[in-house]
C-alpha cells in the first residue's frame, strides 16, 4: 500500500488571516508528512459565489499561493495546483450529477445559510446549488482517503461519502473510497475589536502583515473595559489580548492571567508582550512572502508543476469512471 491521499483546497478570496493559519494551513503544514497531499486553490469555487466581479480572482490564486508557501507547504512533497486548470474535476462533476438527487444539495445546511448571509448576491444559481457535489469531484478525483476542513464543511464530506457509495453501488464497481474527515482545530481568535475577526468589520489581523502593523494593530485591541488605572485588578476572560496570550504565548498564558487579575501589570506592557510573541511567530512567513511575492515565476512555475502532477492522478481516475459509465470506446 502506497501513503494515504489527502486533498484540501481553499478559495481564493485574497490574503489569509490568522485564523486560517492557525485553523487550517498548519495543520496542512503538519499532514504533508504523513500523507501524499493535494491542495487545491479552488478558483471555480470562487466563482460561485463572485461570478459577477472576476477581475480580483487571478491576483488572488497568486496571494493563496504566497501565503501557502510563506506558512511551509514544501511545492516538493505536496502536490500544490489550482482547480481549473484540472478540468478532470468538471468532467467529474458533470456525470456525479447524472445520479445525484437534488434533494442531497437543497437540504445542504451551508446552501440556505449562505444565501441567508449573502442576501446582496443572487445565488439562485445552478453553480451555487452545486458547489457541494463540485467539491465531492475534487475530492474524489484524486481517490483521497481524507479531507482536513474545518467544522463548516463537514456536510459536504459527509455527502461526498454518499456520493462515493452511490457511484459505487450503481456501477457496481469500487471505484472510490469513502473519505474520511479529519477536523481541523479550532483556535477561536477575535478580531482586534473583540467581534468576530472579519474583513467586513475590519478587525483582521492577516498571516502576512509586516511586524510594525502586527505591532500596532495589537496596540488597538480592546481590553477589560472595567480596568481604569494601570494596578486595577482585571479581567482576562473578557479581555481580546489575552485570548491572543492564550494562543500565541503557550507558556506565559496562565502568569498573564495571574498578573492581571492581581493588577500586577499594565496593559501596555501585556500588549507588548503579546507583539513579541505574534511577531517571532510571523517573522519567518514575512520574509518568505517578501521574497516569494518578487519571484512570480517561480509561483507561476509551482502550479504548472502542480498541474501537471494532479492532472496525472485524475486522469487514471477518469478512466476507470468513463469505463463503468459507458464513455469508452
Ligand atoms: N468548500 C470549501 C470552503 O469553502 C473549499 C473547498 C473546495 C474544499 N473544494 C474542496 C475543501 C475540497 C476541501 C476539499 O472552505
Ligand atoms: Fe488584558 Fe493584559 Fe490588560 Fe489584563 S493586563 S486586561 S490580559 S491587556
Amino acid at each position: 500500500m502506497g501513503q494515504k491521499v489527502i486533498l484540501s483546497g481553499m478559495r481564493p478570496t485574497g490574503k489569509l488571516q490568522l485564523g486560517n493559519l492557525l485553523g487550517a494551513l498548519d495543520n496542512w503544514v503538519k499532514l504533508q508528512h504523513e500523507y501524499k497531499c493535494f491542495f487545491s486553490v479552488v478558483d471555480w469555487h470562487a466563482l460561485t459565489t463572485a461570478y459577477d466581479d472576476p477581475s480580483g480572482l487571478k491576483e488572488n490564486v497568486y496571494e493563496m499561493v504566497i501565503d501557502w508557501l510563506s506558512a511551509g507547504l514544501d511545492p516538493e512533497k505536496n502536490v500544490i495546483f489550482r482547480q481549473s486548470d484540472v478540468l478532470e474535476h468538471a468532467e467529474l462533476h458533470l456525470l456525479f450529477s447524472m445520479f445525484t438527487p437534488l434533494s442531497w444539495l437543497e437540504r445542504c445546511p451551508t446552501y440556505k445559510d449562505q444565501i441567508e448571509q449573502l442576501r446582496e448576491k443572487n445565488l439562485a444559481t445552478y453553480g451555487f446549488l452545486g458547489y457541494p457535489l463540485l467539491q465531492a469531484a475534487d475530492i474524489l478525483v484524486y481517490r483521497a482517503d481524507a479531507v482536513p476542513v474545518g467544522e463548516d464543511q463537514a456536510p459536504h464530506i459527509e455527502m461526498t461519502r454518499e456520493v462515493a457509495r452511490r457511484f459505487n453501488f450503481l456501477y457496481n464497481k469500487q471505484v472510490f473510497p469513502e473519505p474520511a474527515t479529519i477536523l481541523n482545530q479550532v483556535k477561536l481568535l477575535p478580531g482586534i475589536d473583540g467581534r468576530k475577526m472579519s474583513k467586513s468589520y475590519g478587525n483582521v489581523i492577516e498571516m502576512s502583515e509586516p511586524p510594525e502593523e502586527v505591532r500596532r494593530k495589537v496596540s488597538q485591541m480592546i481590553t477589560d473595559p472595567g480596568r481604569i488605572r494601570k494596578n486595577d485588578p482585571g479581567n482576562p476572560d473578557v479581555c481580546t489580548v489575552f485570548a491572543f496570550h492564550g494562543v500565541f504565548s503557550a507558556g506565559g498564558k496562565d502568569t498573564v492571567a495571574e498578573v492581571c487579575r492581581r493588577g500586577e501589570i499594565g496593559c501596555v506592557q501585556c500588549k507588548k508582550q503579546l507583539s513579541d510573541s505574534l511577531v517571532e511567530y510571523l517573522d519567518p512567513i514575512y520574509r518568505r512572502r517578501l521574497q516569494l511575492a518578487a519571484n512570480r515565476d517561480y509561483v507561476r512555475e509551482i502550479l504548472r508543476k502542480g498541474a501537471k502532477r494532479a492532472k496525472e492522478e485524475a486522469a487514471r481516475t477518469m478512466e476507470q469512471v468513463r469505463a463503468v459509465m459507458g464513455l469508452s470506446l
